[in-house]
Protein backbone atom coordinates (compact mmCIF):
# COMPACT_ATOMS: atom_id res chain seq x y z
CA UNK A 1 0.00 0.00 0.00
CA UNK A 2 2.18 2.84 -0.92
CA UNK A 3 0.14 5.61 0.51
CA UNK A 4 0.04 4.55 3.79
CA UNK A 5 1.16 7.24 5.87
CA UNK A 6 4.84 6.66 6.31
CA UNK A 7 5.58 10.36 8.46
CA UNK A 8 3.39 11.83 11.04
CA UNK A 9 3.75 14.48 13.89
CA UNK A 10 3.76 13.39 17.24
CA UNK A 11 2.82 16.14 20.22
CA UNK A 12 4.34 15.10 23.95
CA UNK A 13 7.05 13.21 25.18
CA UNK A 14 7.15 9.87 26.44
CA UNK A 15 4.62 9.93 29.37
CA UNK A 16 2.19 10.85 26.86
CA UNK A 17 1.62 12.11 23.27
CA UNK A 18 -1.01 12.05 20.62
CA UNK A 19 -0.08 11.44 17.03
CA UNK A 20 -1.51 13.81 14.49
CA UNK A 21 -2.09 12.20 10.91
CA UNK A 22 -3.35 12.79 7.35
CA UNK A 23 -5.08 9.70 5.68
CA UNK A 24 -5.58 9.53 2.33
CA UNK A 25 -9.00 9.19 1.38
CA UNK A 26 -8.47 5.80 -0.57
CA UNK A 27 -7.67 4.10 3.17
CA UNK A 28 -10.41 6.09 4.96
CA UNK A 29 -11.87 2.69 5.67
CA UNK A 30 -8.67 1.49 7.47
CA UNK A 31 -8.06 4.37 9.79
CA UNK A 32 -8.64 2.58 12.30
CA UNK A 33 -6.33 -0.12 11.75
CA UNK A 34 -3.93 2.25 10.74
CA UNK A 35 -4.18 4.29 14.31
CA UNK A 36 -3.95 0.74 15.83
CA UNK A 37 -0.53 0.38 14.11
CA UNK A 38 0.53 3.48 15.19
CA UNK A 39 -0.27 2.94 18.71
CA UNK A 40 1.30 -0.84 18.74
CA UNK A 41 4.79 0.88 17.67
CA UNK A 42 4.65 4.14 19.95
CA UNK A 43 3.33 3.42 23.25
CA UNK A 44 3.36 6.25 24.72
CA UNK A 45 0.69 8.04 21.83
CA UNK A 46 -2.84 7.86 23.57
CA UNK A 47 -4.62 9.38 21.16
CA UNK A 48 -4.59 9.47 17.57
CA UNK A 49 -5.94 12.49 15.53
CA UNK A 50 -6.86 12.89 12.33
CA UNK A 51 -5.94 16.15 9.44
CA UNK A 52 -9.47 17.07 8.39
CA UNK A 53 -8.45 20.44 7.28
CA UNK A 54 -6.01 22.76 6.57
CA UNK A 55 -5.06 25.61 8.92
CA UNK A 56 -8.22 27.93 8.91
CA UNK A 57 -9.56 31.13 11.00
CA UNK A 58 -7.91 33.78 13.31
CA UNK A 59 -6.57 31.15 15.76
CA UNK A 60 -5.18 29.22 12.86
CA UNK A 61 -6.98 25.74 13.61
CA UNK A 62 -7.36 22.68 12.02
CA UNK A 63 -10.07 20.31 12.26
CA UNK A 64 -8.62 17.40 14.02
CA UNK A 65 -11.21 14.38 14.80
CA UNK A 66 -9.94 11.36 17.07
CA UNK A 67 -9.54 7.57 15.24
CA UNK A 68 -8.62 6.36 18.57
CA UNK A 69 -7.54 6.74 22.31
CA UNK A 70 -7.95 9.06 24.61
CA UNK A 71 -10.15 12.51 23.58
CA UNK A 72 -7.76 13.88 26.02
CA UNK A 73 -5.63 15.24 23.76
CA UNK A 74 -3.49 17.96 26.38
CA UNK A 75 0.21 17.06 26.11
CA UNK A 76 3.47 18.71 27.47
CA UNK A 77 5.24 18.47 24.17
CA UNK A 78 9.25 18.27 25.10
CA UNK A 79 12.31 20.32 22.93
CA UNK A 80 15.25 21.57 23.05
CA UNK A 81 14.88 21.67 26.92
CA UNK A 82 11.67 23.65 27.09
CA UNK A 83 8.30 22.14 27.91
CA UNK A 84 5.09 22.85 26.25
CA UNK A 85 1.64 21.89 27.52
CA UNK A 86 -1.12 22.26 24.78
CA UNK A 87 -3.72 21.15 23.39
CA UNK A 88 -3.95 20.40 18.95
CA UNK A 89 -7.64 20.75 19.12
CA UNK A 90 -7.45 24.35 20.50
CA UNK A 91 -4.23 25.94 19.81
CA UNK A 92 -1.47 26.45 17.41
CA UNK A 93 1.26 24.20 17.78
CA UNK A 94 3.96 23.07 15.27
CA UNK A 95 6.66 20.38 16.06
CA UNK A 96 7.73 21.11 12.74
CA UNK A 97 9.24 24.73 13.72
CA UNK A 98 11.59 23.94 16.19
CA UNK A 99 14.65 24.15 14.34
CA UNK A 100 13.20 28.24 13.12
CA UNK A 101 12.78 28.49 17.21
CA UNK A 102 16.15 27.53 17.69
CA UNK A 103 17.92 29.99 14.86
CA UNK A 104 15.19 32.57 16.50
CA UNK A 105 16.79 32.39 19.57
CA UNK A 106 20.40 32.27 18.29
CA UNK A 107 19.92 35.78 16.58
CA UNK A 108 19.08 37.54 20.28
CA UNK A 109 21.62 39.12 21.82
CA UNK A 110 22.09 39.51 25.83
CA UNK A 111 20.21 42.17 27.51
CA UNK A 112 16.98 42.33 24.89
CA UNK A 113 13.69 43.38 25.15
CA UNK A 114 11.51 41.01 22.91
CA UNK A 115 8.18 41.69 21.39
CA UNK A 116 6.69 38.23 20.28
CA UNK A 117 3.35 39.12 18.42
CA UNK A 118 0.78 35.94 17.27
CA UNK A 119 2.44 33.89 20.30
CA UNK A 120 0.15 31.19 20.60
CA UNK A 121 1.07 28.96 23.63
CA UNK A 122 4.67 30.79 23.70
CA UNK A 123 6.90 28.63 22.32
CA UNK A 124 9.21 30.88 20.86
CA UNK A 125 9.11 33.40 23.94
CA UNK A 126 9.95 30.68 25.90
CA UNK A 127 12.72 29.26 23.87
CA UNK A 128 14.08 32.73 23.91
CA UNK A 129 13.77 33.14 27.45
CA UNK A 130 15.22 29.88 28.41
CA UNK A 131 18.53 30.46 26.08
CA UNK A 132 19.10 33.86 27.44
CA UNK A 133 18.77 34.35 31.12
CA UNK A 134 18.75 38.22 30.82
CA UNK A 135 16.27 38.97 28.05
CA UNK A 136 12.67 39.92 28.38
CA UNK A 137 9.82 38.93 25.96
CA UNK A 138 6.62 40.32 25.91
CA UNK A 139 4.28 37.81 24.11
CA UNK A 140 0.73 38.48 22.56
CA UNK A 141 -1.65 36.03 21.81
CA UNK A 142 -5.74 36.20 20.79
CA UNK A 143 -6.96 33.02 21.36
CA UNK A 144 -7.57 32.57 25.26
CA UNK A 145 -7.13 28.95 25.31
CA UNK A 146 -3.51 29.11 23.79
CA UNK A 147 -3.02 32.29 25.88
CA UNK A 148 -3.97 30.07 28.96
CA UNK A 149 -1.32 27.82 28.21
CA UNK A 150 1.16 30.17 27.73
CA UNK A 151 0.53 31.29 31.07
CA UNK A 152 1.10 28.03 32.29
CA UNK A 153 3.87 27.34 30.18
CA UNK A 154 5.69 30.31 31.66
CA UNK A 155 5.91 28.90 34.82
CA UNK A 156 6.92 25.59 33.35
CA UNK A 157 9.86 26.51 31.94
CA UNK A 158 10.50 28.55 35.19
CA UNK A 159 10.28 31.81 32.80
CA UNK A 160 7.95 33.94 34.50
CA UNK A 161 9.52 36.37 35.65
CA UNK A 162 10.85 37.55 32.33
CA UNK A 163 8.22 36.44 30.13
CA UNK A 164 4.36 38.22 30.07
CA UNK A 165 1.83 36.84 27.87
CA UNK A 166 -0.43 39.22 27.41
CA UNK A 167 -4.38 38.30 25.99
CA UNK A 168 -5.37 40.09 22.79
CA UNK A 169 -5.39 41.55 19.74
CA UNK A 170 -2.16 42.84 18.55
CA UNK A 171 -3.52 45.97 17.29
CA UNK A 172 -5.35 46.77 20.75
CA UNK A 173 -2.14 45.92 22.96
CA UNK A 174 0.94 47.20 21.02
CA UNK A 175 -0.33 50.72 21.57
CA UNK A 176 -1.28 49.99 25.08
CA UNK A 177 2.18 49.14 25.70
CA UNK A 178 3.91 52.67 25.11
CA UNK A 179 7.19 51.60 25.03
CA UNK A 180 9.56 49.97 21.35
CA UNK A 181 11.70 47.08 21.89
CA UNK A 182 15.12 45.97 20.47
CA UNK A 183 13.25 42.86 18.37
CA UNK A 184 9.94 41.88 17.17
CA UNK A 185 8.23 39.27 15.73
CA UNK A 186 5.65 38.69 13.37
CA UNK A 187 5.25 34.64 13.26
CA UNK A 188 2.19 34.65 11.37
CA UNK A 189 2.55 33.76 7.93
CA UNK A 190 -0.85 34.24 6.56
CA UNK A 191 -2.01 38.14 7.22
CA UNK A 192 1.03 39.07 9.30
CA UNK A 193 1.32 41.89 6.46
CA UNK A 194 -1.98 43.67 7.63
CA UNK A 195 -0.35 44.16 11.04
CA UNK A 196 2.83 46.16 9.69
CA UNK A 197 1.87 49.27 10.59
CA UNK A 198 1.66 48.31 14.52
CA UNK A 199 4.56 46.69 14.41
CA UNK A 200 7.11 48.83 12.66
CA UNK A 201 6.31 51.61 15.26
CA UNK A 202 7.04 48.61 18.51
CA UNK A 203 10.73 48.47 16.92
CA UNK A 204 13.36 50.99 18.46
CA UNK A 205 15.80 52.75 15.67
CA UNK A 206 18.22 50.40 15.17
CA UNK A 207 16.16 47.41 16.13
CA UNK A 208 15.09 44.07 14.21
CA UNK A 209 11.66 42.93 12.65
CA UNK A 210 11.16 39.38 12.03
CA UNK A 211 8.40 39.56 9.40
CA UNK A 212 6.86 36.00 7.78
CA UNK A 213 4.98 35.87 4.65
CA UNK A 214 4.40 32.97 2.35
CA UNK A 215 6.38 32.97 -1.28
CA UNK A 216 6.98 31.02 -4.30
CA UNK A 217 10.39 29.21 -4.50
CA UNK A 218 11.52 30.91 -7.29
CA UNK A 219 11.65 34.62 -5.26
CA UNK A 220 11.41 33.93 -1.40
CA UNK A 221 12.21 37.47 -0.27
CA UNK A 222 11.26 40.62 -2.30
CA UNK A 223 7.19 40.48 -2.00
CA UNK A 224 8.04 40.31 2.18
CA UNK A 225 11.41 42.76 1.87
CA UNK A 226 8.85 45.71 -0.23
CA UNK A 227 5.97 45.05 2.22
CA UNK A 228 8.17 45.82 5.12
CA UNK A 229 10.04 48.46 3.45
CA UNK A 230 6.30 50.43 2.25
CA UNK A 231 4.92 50.01 5.95
CA UNK A 232 8.12 52.06 7.29
CA UNK A 233 8.24 54.49 4.95
CA UNK A 234 4.71 55.33 5.52
CA UNK A 235 5.46 55.69 9.83
CA UNK A 236 8.92 57.73 8.42
CA UNK A 237 11.47 55.07 8.91
CA UNK A 238 13.75 52.65 6.69
CA UNK A 239 13.82 49.25 6.78
CA UNK A 240 16.96 48.07 5.44
CA UNK A 241 17.19 44.17 4.60
CA UNK A 242 19.32 41.95 6.36
CA UNK A 243 18.38 38.48 6.10
CA UNK A 244 16.14 35.97 5.03
CA UNK A 245 15.22 32.00 5.81
CA UNK A 246 13.14 29.45 4.30
CA UNK A 247 11.14 28.19 7.09
CA UNK A 248 9.46 25.27 5.36
CA UNK A 249 7.38 24.10 2.51
CA UNK A 250 3.85 25.02 2.47
CA UNK A 251 2.53 24.09 -0.43
CA UNK A 252 4.32 22.71 -3.75
CA UNK A 253 6.43 25.69 -4.43
CA UNK A 254 5.58 27.87 -1.82
CA UNK A 255 7.57 28.57 1.70
CA UNK A 256 6.99 30.27 4.46
CA UNK A 257 9.32 32.28 4.84
CA UNK A 258 11.16 34.53 7.25
CA UNK A 259 12.75 38.31 6.57
CA UNK A 260 14.87 39.90 8.91
CA UNK A 261 14.48 43.74 8.99
CA UNK A 262 16.79 46.86 10.60
CA UNK A 263 14.15 50.01 11.14
CA UNK A 264 16.29 53.26 10.83
C1 LIG B 1 0.76 30.76 13.11
S1 LIG B 1 0.21 30.83 14.79
C2 LIG B 1 1.79 30.98 15.62
C3 LIG B 1 1.71 30.74 17.11
C4 LIG B 1 3.08 30.72 17.82
N1 LIG B 1 3.85 31.91 17.53
C5 LIG B 1 3.86 29.49 17.51
O1 LIG B 1 4.92 29.60 16.89
O2 LIG B 1 3.40 28.41 17.88
C6 LIG B 1 -0.44 32.46 14.87
C7 LIG B 1 -1.15 32.83 16.16
O3 LIG B 1 -1.56 34.20 16.08
C8 LIG B 1 -2.79 34.35 16.77
N2 LIG B 1 -3.41 35.60 16.26
C9 LIG B 1 -4.06 35.77 15.07
N3 LIG B 1 -4.45 37.05 14.94
C10 LIG B 1 -4.03 37.71 16.06
C11 LIG B 1 -4.14 39.06 16.49
N4 LIG B 1 -4.75 40.00 15.75
N5 LIG B 1 -3.58 39.39 17.69
C12 LIG B 1 -2.96 38.45 18.44
N6 LIG B 1 -2.84 37.15 18.09
C13 LIG B 1 -3.36 36.77 16.91
C14 LIG B 1 -3.53 33.06 16.48
O4 LIG B 1 -4.52 32.80 17.43
C15 LIG B 1 -2.38 32.02 16.49
O5 LIG B 1 -2.25 31.44 17.75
Amino acid sequence: MPSVPSSFDILGSRSGAVAVIEVPDELALYEKEIAAAIQAVHKNIKSVLSKDSGREGEYRLRSLRLIAGNPDTEVIHKESGCSFKLDPKVTYFSTRESTERERLAEMVRPGEDVLVMFSGVSPIAVCIAKRHPDVTVTAIEINPQAHGYAVENVKLNKVADRVTPILGDVRDVCPSLNKVFDRVLMPLPKGAHMFLDVAVSMVRLGGVLHFYHWAPEDDLYSEAQRMVVEAASETGRRAEFSGGVKVSLYSPYIYKVRVDMVIH
